[in-house]
């Protein structure tokens, strides 16, 4: 399962990518504003700043259009800032338009805001490359955000669909774990979430035992 973090702060993307684990950036118009990156310009910028971090992985940048020929024209912008750019589309009509010309013209897409499966199937049908189910948002909600990826994953396998599977809006470490299980093929939260998963106390107890253990040993060979 691939790693993406849900983020558009410059030093977690890096702090991420220092660990060796990340494999790409997801972003919304949100994350970019609690930043306080805003003006065309500047956020462009900021697109191109996340890539050269990441380096190998895709970034996803959202349009904020809501109408085809806008979105269209702020897509092909986007991906022309980077080859790693992944347009990041929301699911509604003139999305679902976008998502199957961009596609048609080469250009990837992240279809997001997705809550249901038909939504999912939707996607994967105008040719998405990923599919963005927000977990976290459906729990929140008391629906199980988890059985909708268990959903699509049995939809996208039995049609062989190459749209991957983008567990989004993941709020805790076990929603990495279950994701994984299921068979996401990559999940973004985070970078909280991505630290938990390396804490266990039989960890850090085991750990001080070895290094007490040593310390005696050196000590009375000294
Ligand atoms: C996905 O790409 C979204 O940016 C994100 O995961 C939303 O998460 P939230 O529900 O924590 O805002």
């Amino acid at each position: 399962m691939k790693f993406f973090i849900d983020t558009a702060n410059l030093d977690q993307i890096r702090e991420a990518k220092d660990l060796g684990v990340l494999d790409g950036v997801t972003t919304n118009p949100s994350l970019m504003a609690k930043e306080g990156i805003s003006g065309h310009d500047r956020v462009m910028k900021h697109y191109v700043d996340i890539c050269e971090i990441v380096q190998e992985g895709d970034v996803s940048a959202e349009v904020i259009s809501t109408n085809y020929d806008e979105m269209i024209k702020e897509g092909e912008f986007l991906a022309s800032l980077h080859p790693n750019i992944v347009v990041k589309v929301p699911m509604i009509k003139d999305g679902i338009k976008a998502i199957r010309y961009f596609t048609d013209h080469g250009i990837r897409t992240n279809c997001t805001l997705v809550f249901s499966a038909g939504q999912a199937l939707l996607a994967a049908k105008a040719g998405a490359s990923y599919v963005s189910p927000f977990i976290g948002r459906l729990d929140d909600i008391s629906t199980d955000g988890l059985e909708l990826i268990e959903q699509i994953r049995i939809i996208y396998d039995n049609y062989g669909f190459d749209t991957e599977i983008l567990a989004a809006s993941v709020r805790h470490p076990m929603h990495i774990v279950q994701c994984a299980e299921i068979g996401a093929d990559v999940m973004t939260g985070p970078l909280s979430a991505i630290m938990a998963l390396l804490k266990h106390p039989l960890t850090d107890s085991g750990l001080a035992q070895f290094l007490a253990d040593h310390k005696k040993a050196a000590e009375s060979n000294s």
